[in-house]
């Protein structure tokens, strides 16, 4: 069978990779997918960069459109990034017929359902392991491999920079900006981390694994985006005297009244497997009704990891581009009419309405009838205690000091019915400084 032809839209990290990848394991990978897959054409502003990896084997151009107007090139791979340009040349792509592989999370977690509907129209596949959770095949997990299960939560660490920050914090005790400058410094954390950091990049990846999962479109504006930014050292060591680790988590969760969607930072207890992940790996829990819970750990991002799933994605690709389009596996895993957002009945919930525990820290003044009062505004609210903590003041805030931290675990409870206690707390003049408050999962 004739090789497919593949022209790479930007060779970074990601596009060497694939290169790279495709030249060493070209045999075994032709023997997988039954013919080979060759890179011919590659676009990157920086032509000089890109002939230096390709040398003579690929045709290098500047402009990403001469691949679109290839004739010859069966398979569009976009690595450019962002919602910009990149949108643009997908939706050309697809309009010219190439079939699509991308990593991009943003594009398809904002404009998923514009680029799919494009995509079914004209008959092309748009394929995006890599988008989430870099070599993990989670995508392939999700859609294929747990199709027979009813899934009801899944729950993942999918930004490796916050998690090697929160790893570093609880290591060395140290808080939140101290890190992110050193991670800055070493490479690990982009000049600019906001969508990392604020749990923007997390948001697009769970979003996209939530539709997956339960058969909704993706919806990022629903999603509720809480970052590390707040987080400190000393959230991180109280959790810990009470069995837990802080992680960034990606939620999705299906509930009688519709679909949690939420990233923010999680307690989680110690003794999950998940809360042991630790520097830059990223690990995704996922609960079926039928298998029970599943996790998947590994790599979430760097060259060679992501162009692991790039590669797959052009393995199914090689083998599913002459077959009915009828056979090929669904985008979002279900069959594109029966999506349930569609119908109205699988709502993305506001995060008012979410179940959760919590973790809360309070700055109190040291004296009587403080904790009594905190914590009969909770019973008042219907909320119930799991564990409390409470430092000496001397410790907290040196000797002789008038101040202490109240730590408080609480059993579970919507999300609005704790903000309005919070409000309660917060106003009483015995409460001395803001409120932090830190979700918490179990995840069993
Ligand atoms: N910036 C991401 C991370 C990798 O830190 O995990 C690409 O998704």
């Amino acid at each position: 069978m004739k090789p497919i032809q593949v022209g790479l839209m930007g060779i970074g990290t990601v596009g060497s990779g694939t290169f790279n990848v495709l030249q060493r394991n070209q045999g075994e990978i032709r023997r997988r997918a039954g013919r080979g897959i060759e890179i011919t054409m590659v676009a990157d502003l920086d032509m000089e960069r890109a002939k230096s990896v390709v040398g003579g084997a690929a045709r290098v151009v500047k402009d990403a459109r001469e691949i679109i107007a290839n004739p010859e090139i069966d398979v569009v791979v976009e690595l450019i990034g962002g919602y910009g340009i990149a949108k643009q040349l997908v939706l050309e792509a697809i309009a010219a017929g190439k079939h699509v592989v991308t990593a991009n999370k943003a594009l398809l977690a904002v404009h998923g359902t514009e680029i799919f509907q494009a995509a079914a129209d004209k008959g092309v596949m748009v394929a995006y392991e890599a988008a989430v959770a870099g070599g993990i095949p989670i995508i392939k997990s999700l859609r294929e491999g747990l199709t027979a299960n009813s899934i009801q939560w899944l729950a993942g660490i999918i930004n490796g920079t916050t998690n090697f920050i929160l790893s570093e914090m609880r290591d060395k005790g140290l808080d939140f900006d101290v890190v992110l400058k050193e991670a800055q410094r070493l490479g690990y954390a982009e000049a600019d981390p906001t969508f990392d950091i604020e749990g923007v990049d997390a948001a697009h990846k769970v979003t996209l694994m939530s539709a997956i999962a339960f058969g909704i479109p993706v919806q990022f504006d629903k999603a509720y985006v809480e970052g590390i930014t707040g987080l400190a050292a000393t959230d991180i060591r109280y959790a810990e005297q009470l069995g837990y680790r802080i992680k960034l988590l990606g939620i999705t969760k299906r509930t009688d009244k519709g679909v949690e969607l939420r990233v923010h930072p999680s307690l989680v207890p110690s003794k999950r497997l998940i809360a042991n992940v630790e520097g830059a790996m990223n690990a995704v829990v996922v609960h079926g009704d039928a298998v029970g819970t599943t996790l998947y750990y590994g790599k979430g991002a760097g060259s060679e990891p992501t162009a692991s799933a790039v590669v797959a994605d052009l393995v199914d690709i090689a083998r599913l581009a002459d077959a009915e389009v009828a056979h090929r596996v669904p985008p979002l895993a279900f069959q594109s009419h029966t999506l349930e957002g569609a119908m109205g009945s699988l709502p993305v919930l506001p995060m008012s309405e979410v179940v959760t525990s919590y973790y809360l820290r309070l700055r109190v003044s040291d004296e009587a009838g403080v904790l009594a009062k905190v914590t009969g505004l909770l019973a008042n609210a219907g909320i119930s205690i799991d564990a409390v903590l409470q430092r000496e003041a001397d410790e907290v805030g040196g000797e002789g000091s008038t101040q202490t931290d109240l730590i408080i675990l609480t059993h579970e409870t919507r999300e609005g019915n704790m903000d309005a206690a919070l409000a309660e707390i917060q106003a009483l003049p015995t409460v001395l400084a803001k409120i932090n408050r830190i979700r918490k999962e179990e995840l069993n």
